[in-house]
């Protein structure tokens, strides 16, 4: 089964992706900010790249604003395809959404024809769940383990007869958690016979495991959400898209009014540009691995207790560490997120760029 690194290999640069030391070139290149008074802020609390847009995005994007005065039909096919290599699936089996948020929320409602109730984890990425009581469905909340990992024995446990969607986020948003490959594919197999499972692989290409893409071919039911915001770089251009069946693609597209429409001509030259920018791809996982593995060891210092990251952000505990967090980060204008659990008090930090998880190691220290 190909893996992010095969994909690298495949477009010409496995050398790249074995090897740590050609990477730095990105580090100190500054990114600008939507308005230029939060110019000295460091976002640490959306899980974005900290370095993109890639270059080739950014030419690709440049370069189609003049053609946005087109609508982009003839675009849309090209993007797809790419897509669908990346993830070595057919065209039929991709849909394209304005972010993946937008895909999660086509499921949702597709979901929501009968009226029944979504199993889910708590804690897990939720906002874009918030339609779901208005369309007529109950969430039923399972609790992570104690390592903050997702408990598939007690999801699969609290589907009921009712139950119309099962959602599960791997790597899991906040915790940063990985479900073992095997036993993923194991409950999707089995809970798909009945429910529909909506597998939510925003930050897979951030890990080694391979995403489970392969499965839908021959599963209607497991629908998989995947996104160019994070690995990619692309989270202000809105582009994202579900892996699914050709069939359950044609039900999901039904909800849409105009199929894969909302994306720009301008989003979609990037969305392309970054499939191939396989130089940048690779820069922005080795630096979010070096970036990781000192703030991880910096915040163990400062008794900071952190869950082992498989993502672009860390969950961690605030209970011993005995600063002021939330103030020391205004007062140096870093913005992180807020406590996810009380008990513990479990906060998640984005990764940035090293030089930005230096600055909020010293505002801690
Ligand atoms: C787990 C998860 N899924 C989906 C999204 C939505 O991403 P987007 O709509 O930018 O593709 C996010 C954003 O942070 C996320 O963390």
């Amino acid at each position: 089964m190909e893996t992010r690194r095969d994909y690298l290999k495949k477009m010409g640069l496995g050398a790249l992706a074995l090897n740590i030391a050609p990477v730095y070139s990105y580090a100190n290149e500054s990114i600008a900010c939507l308005k230029p008074a939060d110019a000295r802020k460091i976002y640490l609390n959306a899980n974005e790249n900290p370095y993109g847009p890639s270059p080739l995005a950014r030419k690709a994007m440049v370069e189609s604003v003049t053609k946005s005065n087109r609508y982009g039909w003839s675009q849309k096919p090209e993007l797809i395809a790419a897509v669908a290599a990346y993830n070595k699936v057919s065209a039929e089996n991709i849909m394209l959404g304005s972010g993946s948020t937008e895909i999660l929320n086509l499921v949702l409602q597709y979901a929501a024809q009968q009226k029944g109730n979504i199993v889910t984890a708590d804690n897990t990425f939720n906002f874009w769940m918030s339609p779901a009581k208005t369309l007529g469905l109950e969430k039923i909340n399972v609790p992570l383990t104690a390592n903050k990992e997702n408990d598939l024995t007690a999801l699969k446990s609290a589907i009921t007869a009712e139950t119309k969607l099962v959602y599960l986020c791997n790597p899991n948003n906040p915790t940063g958690t990985l479900c073992k490959r095997e036993e993923l594919i194991a409950l999707v197999q089995e809970v798909s016979k009945n429910t529909l499972v909506l597998l939510d692989e925003a930050y897979i290409d951030l890990t080694d495991q391979e995403s489970l893409s392969s499965l839908v071919s021959k599963n209607q039911n497991l629908i998989i959400a995947k996104t160019f915001s994070k690995l990619f770089g692309l989270a202000g251009a809105r582009i994202g898209y579900a892996v699914a069946h050709g069939n359950t693609i044609k039900k999901l597209s039904s909800l849409q009014s105009w199929t894969n429409g909302a994306i720009s001509v301008v989003s979609t030259a990037g969305a392309l540009a970054s499939l191939k920018d396989v130089n940048f791809i690779e820069k922005t996982f080795l630096l979010n691995v070096e970036a990781r593995a000192y703030t991880i060891k910096e915040f163990e210092k400062l008794n900071i207790r952190c869950i082992p990251s498989n993502t672009n952000f860390i969950y961690f505990s605030l209970a011993n560490y005995t600063g002021q967090f939330f103030e020391q980060l205004k007062k140096h204008n870093i913005v992180g997120t807020r406590i996810y659990e009380k008990e513990g008090k479990w906060s998640r930090i984005t990764v940035g760029k090293l030089e930005d998880m230096k600055v909020l190691i010293n505002a801690l220290s």
